[in-house]
């Protein structure tokens, strides 16, 4: 499946010098919205997964239906002061600053076996926080998986414990 000609390279956004990768093509299309889902949940090759954990605000694309379709839960993690209920906190550093994001305390129950999925793998600062976060309430990390991995910013190398898969390399 040519997945890479649904994806869109748009210069200089969000700012100048970045080539955004977008996907509003491929996710427009019923048949690779399809597509896309059934490759992200074969890269799991058939581990069990007790919750899928996505991050605010394109980890909730793929995420749900990755989740429905391992027969998992899901667990959206957000930005901060977005969650209702009482949070785990993870700052990380940025190139400019930090970042904060949040996860519920009763999401993951001890022992869960965790997906965890974004659209994009860049620096790997978001992942990084977001295995942290549910190592912290006892979930146990079966794969990061990505539609996107930018192989040049070297984000594998921020969640090199765990096993990465993407479906797509630039
Ligand atoms: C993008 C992307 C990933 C993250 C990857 O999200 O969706 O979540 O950046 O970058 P990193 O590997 O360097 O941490 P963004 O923060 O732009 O927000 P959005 O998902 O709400 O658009
Ligand atoms: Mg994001």
């Amino acid at each position: 499946m040519d997945f890479k000609s649904f994806i869109r390279d748009v210069p200089n956004f969000p700012k100048e010098g970045v080539i955004f990768k977008d996907i509003t093509l491929l996710l427009q299309n019923p048949e690779m919205l399809k597509q896309t889902a059934e490759a992200l949940a074969q890269l799991l090759n058939d581990q069990k997964i007790d919750k899928v954990v996505g991050m605010e605000s394109r980890g909730f694309i793929f995420g749900p239906i990755l989740a429905s379709k391992l027969n998992a839960g899901f667990v959206p993690i957000r930005k901060p002061g977005k969650l209702p209920y009482t949070t785990l906190s993870e700052t990380y550093d940025l190139e400019y600053g930090t970042d904060t994001l949040e996860i519920h305390i009763d999401s993951i129950t001890k022992g869960d076996r965790v997906l965890i999925h974004d659209d994009v793998l860049a620096t790997g600062g978001t992942a990084s926080a977001a295995c942290k976060l549910v190592e912290k309430l006892g979930g146990t990390i079966v794969q990061c998986n990505f539609l996107i991995e930018l192989s040049f910013l070297e984000g594998v190398s921020k969640i090199a414990d765990y096993q990465v898969k993407s479906l797509l390399t630039y």
